[in-house]
């Protein structure tokens, strides 16, 4: 969009003109002041180690004996406990003499209440490692148990990232954390984040800070295999909004202020090469398989490159960040009322990848304008012919190609069918507010946007088809 990118022309022709000098002068990208600039310059990408492989859960005991600990905390969920997954770790850990405990109550969606009662099982043991093995849902209770386990006169909200909490940084050691993704899926193996839904303010919100990160994620795509139609469904959308989003987010030398020491710099930067390689290899992955791994739950391949596309997904997300699609999903999975998803169990719950989808189309015909190359690009690579497609038409050219992945992948036509009418959406424009915070996704959105831009957004994603 024009006016934004003269106005960050502008913010960067002061950068360089503020003193000219040889020892203080920008020289294109080359960064020799040591006064701080208005503008980031720098990117960094951080990652838990990723070990993929069929069949590589067997490594797990061997892994814990390698790091000397003595008393693992197993998470997981009820569903997940007698399926083959957790009986595999099981198996490891017991073949190498690993001493462990269970904890298999981690709620589906979890909340802050659910957090807490991990942290309690995790409190009452004296554990020196982690392993979670489950979905988001487990891996990010897993972290927050880890985390309240290491600095246990923490108060809860300490962590929790501001507004809504004090948004603490993590200066205790944790103890190490094995994560082994079973859906494909949120990336949380890679990532310093852990997502919970606040029960007083009826939004998900969240920890993040990178000593969340796992140390090891073991990526097995058997695991994917036993995922229930729904779960590879919805899971699914999941990557691909993360993709789209961490490859339009604002690109990381467009966003201030620069950090004034390195450790400042934030976990989420916005979009830049290396994110935007993982992002791409996500879109093409999800062009050629996603239909077949959910609608061909014994296709192998299939479920592979997707539980893989997942996890590099979450590689791009852990350092780009996401934008529009995850912040207002958030109020629309917290204030599910009616909506019982099939596979995820008998309560009314929005999962996380229908939740994000929802908006998805109208987020990215709002978002277009930022940089049409980009989303003509990613229209092209989940399979949208854009011969003779103009600049202007990227936004309706993406958003189309949304659209016949969600009626392909038969997801629900809108946030009405969830439940919502339009009397909500000042109650979700009001709950997604809080993560368009300066700490948290409104960096990262590639265009500014009022709280009218969140109105129409939601107003249009009420019916899709
Ligand atoms: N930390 C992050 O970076 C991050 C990113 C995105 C989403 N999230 C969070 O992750 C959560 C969603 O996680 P999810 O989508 O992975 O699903 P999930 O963990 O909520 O699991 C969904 C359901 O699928 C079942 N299931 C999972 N794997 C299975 C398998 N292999 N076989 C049979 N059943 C299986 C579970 O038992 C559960 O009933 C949300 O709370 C979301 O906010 C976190
Ligand atoms: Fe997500």
């Amino acid at each position: 969009m024009a006016s934004r990118k003269r106005v960050f022309d502008l913010l960067r022709t002061i950068d360089r003109v503020s003193c000219q000098c040889p020892a203080h002068g920008f020289r294109g990208n080359f960064q020799v002041s040591y006064e701080t600039p208005v503008l980031d310059y720098a990117f960094e990408i951080k990652s838990s180690t990723v070990r993929y492989g069929i069949g590589v859960t067997r490594e797990v005991g061997q892994d814990l004996v390698n790091f000397g600990v003595k008393n693992v905390c197993v998470m997981t969920d009820s569903n997940l406990v007698s399926l083959k997954p957790v009986k595999e770790v099981l198996n490891s850990l017991t073949k190498n003499g690993v001493n462990y405990k269970v904890y298999d109550k981690v709620r589906v969606e979890p909340t802050d209440t659910s957090f807490k009662d991990a942290v309690d099982f995790a409190k009452k043991g004296k554990f020196d490692s982690f392993v979670a093995i489950g979905g988001g849902s487990v891996m990010d209770t897993c972290k927050a148990a880890n985390l309240y386990y290491s600095d246990p006169e923490a108060d809860f909200l300490d962590y929790v990232n501001a507004p809504i909490g004090k948004g603490k940084p993590v200066n205790v050691r944790l103890q190490p954390m094995i994560a082994i993704p079973t859906t494909s899926g949120t990336g949380s193996e890679t990532t310093g984040t852990c997502i919970f839904d606040f029960e007083e303010i009826h939004t998900k919100t969240g920890i993040s800070h990178s000593a969340l990160r796992p140390i090891l994620a073991i990526i097995d795509p058997l695991h994917s295999m036993t995922m229930p139609e729904k779960v590879a469904n919805y899971s699914g959308f999941d990557v691909f909004c993360h993709a789209l989003e961490s490859l339009t987010a604002i690109p990381y030398n467009e966003r201030g202020p620069a950090p004034s020491n390195p450790a400042l710099r934030p976990t989420y930067q916005g979009s830049n090469p290396i994110s935007d390689v993982w992002a791409r290899f996500c879109l093409q992955v999800i062009q050629k398989y996603f239909s077949q791994s959910v609608y061909n739950a014994d296709d192998l391949d299939a479920r592979s490159f997707m539980h893989l596309a997942a996890t590099m997904a979450g590689v791009g997300i852990g350092n780009a960040g996401v934008h529009l699609c995850h912040g207002l999903a958030y109020p629309i999975a917290g204030n599910a009322k009616t909506f019982v998803p099939k596979d995820y169990g008998k309560d009314p719950m929005i999962p996380h990848g229908l939740s994000v989808v929802m908006t998805a189309p109208a987020v990215f015909r709002f978002t277009a304008a930022s940089d049409p190359e980009k989303h003509l690009e990613a229209a092209n690579l989940l399979g949208a012919d854009i011969t003779g497609k103009k600049k202007a038409d990227a936004g309706a050219v993406l958003a189309d190609t949304i659209l016949k992945y969600m009626q392909k992948m038969k997801i629900e036509n809108g946030l009405a069918e969830l439940g919502y009418t339009k009397e909500d959406i000042p109650s979700l424009v009001k709950g997604a507010l809080p993560q368009f915070d300066k700490q948290r996704l409104l960096q990262l959105t590639p265009l500014p946007q009022s709280e009218e831009d969140l109105s129409t957004i939601l107003e249009e994603s009420l019916t899709v088809y």
